[in-house]
């Protein structure tokens, strides 16, 4: 049995993902255009509790003030009758031709001016709907070429685009935080801030890093051959893990955005293991929404697109059941043990322990049985077994 998702889930999906007409590099729209009332109105009914989206997936990037008001009160009234929230908006700095070499880092200075108003109009919006996470992608912000780009410089108009935006959220008293996603490439040859690792030694730089963490998606790590587990457990560990973006990658080729887990299905199963269950004995745990940012496939029809909604949230929910079943098992808990999880835990060295002491202790270093110690088991092999078999559905 599938088991049926509630509000309490906290799924959110973009309004660019079942939207997604099936326009890529190669092929025209295979789907209509994707009503909004009707998209909220399915999502709702499928058991997200909310929706994301980019300014341009609501309002046309052309469209004139009185045009934005009347499609903002659709999207508001919706909002109301369906009680879907927002939890996350992002910008679209990447679309229009004007950002074809980048919002924030454009070598053009005009264009990096216009991208920062229309960030900060987004904001604006963004906070009276109630959004707490600010995404920012920067798809466009790279090169294809090393030589077209002054990286230092780049690096300078990143690091003052971002901080310019959190200090207009802090200036305006917004419950904004911004989540940087990164991505190795596409659309552009490389990426500024390819990974978490990346964004996270880049918000360490800015003044308003207090309210500037990372919004990881699954495929983006792996397109870099990653571990996105690892990726999410160092923001988690860092406090930077503000959102997360869920789907699915089968190894490193183009942005696959398939359904969560629709690609490495174990990964899948450790990364709802980490965010449901947290970390083994205890630290941060993640409390925002479980976004899905995938693309249903061009080879299926609106019946597809609904059924593929569906399945991200079946996906997380069958695997959820499943972590929780791994971590209560009685057998899984001893081969836990068995492995040294929890004692990796304890401090390397003892409370107020200082070198000289580390120095003098005998049983550390000269008496230490190193040959002893390299025949220990680990049982990794056994544990992963378990795990396997659980996410198979072969134990309890
Ligand atoms: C991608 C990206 C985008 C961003 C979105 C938010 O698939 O390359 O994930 O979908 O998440 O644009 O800004
Ligand atoms: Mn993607
Ligand atoms: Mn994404």
């Amino acid at each position: 049995m599938t088991p049926t998702p509630t509000a309490a889930d906290k799924f959110s999906f973009g309004l660019w993902t079942v939207g997604w007409t099936g326009r890529d590099q190669f092929g025209e729209a295979v789907r209509a255009d994707l009503d909004l009332v009707k998209a909220l109105n399915k999502l709702a009914e499928l058991g997200a509790y909310g929706i994301t989206f980019h300014d341009n997936d609501v309002v046309p990037f052309d469209a004139t003030p009185a045009e934005r008001e009347a499609i903002l009160k659709t999207l508001t009234d919706t909002l109301a009758s369906t009680g879907l929230a927002v939890p996350m908006v992002t910008t679209n700095l990447f679309s229009h031709p004007v950002f074809k070499d980048g919002g924030f880092t454009s070598n053009d200075r005009s264009v990096r001016r216009f991208a920062l108003r229309k960030v900060l109009e987004n904001l604006d919006l963004a906070a009276s709907l109630g959004a707490e996470t600010f995404v920012m992608w920067g798809g466009r912000e790279g090169s294809e070429y090393d030589g077209s780009k002054d990286l230092s410089a780049a690096f300078d108009r990143m690091r003052e685009g971002i901080d310019t935006t959190a200090a207009y959220i802090k200036e305006q008293g917004y419950n904004l935080k911004i989540a940087i996603e990164p991505k190795p490439n596409e659309p552009r040859g490389d990426i500024f801030l390819p990974t978490v690792g990346h964004a996270l030694a880049f918000i360490e730089t800015l003044e308003h890093k207090d309210i500037v963490g990372v919004n990881p998606e699954t495929g983006h790590e792996q397109m870099a051959g990653l571990n996105y587990t690892h990726g999410i457990a160092q923001a988690l560990w860092a406090g930077k893990l503000f959102h997360i973006d869920l789907n699915g990658q089968r190894s490193i080729k183009y942005d696959q955005d398939l359904v969560f887990g629709h690609g490495d299905l174990t990964s899948a199963f450790f990364t709802v293991d980490l965010v449901e269950n947290g970390f083994p004995s205890g630290g941060n745990k993640y409390e925002g929404p479980r976004h899905f940012d995938y693309k249903p496939s061009r080879t299926d029809s609106y019946a597809g697109v609904w059924e593929s909604a569906k399945a991200n949230m079946a996906m997380y929910l069958l695997l959820k059941e499943r972590a929780q079943a791994f971590r209560a098992d009685a057998e899984v808990q001893e081969a836990l043990k068995a492995s040294g999880i929890y004692e990796l835990a304890e401090p390397t060295l003892a409370s107020g322990e200082t070198l000289a002491d580390l120095k003098a202790d005998k049983t550390a270093f000269e008496d230490f049985d190193a040959n002893a110690a390299g025949e220990r088991d680990f049982a990794f092999i056994r544990l992963n077994q378990l795990a396997l078999e659980h996410l198979m559905g072969a134990r309890g």
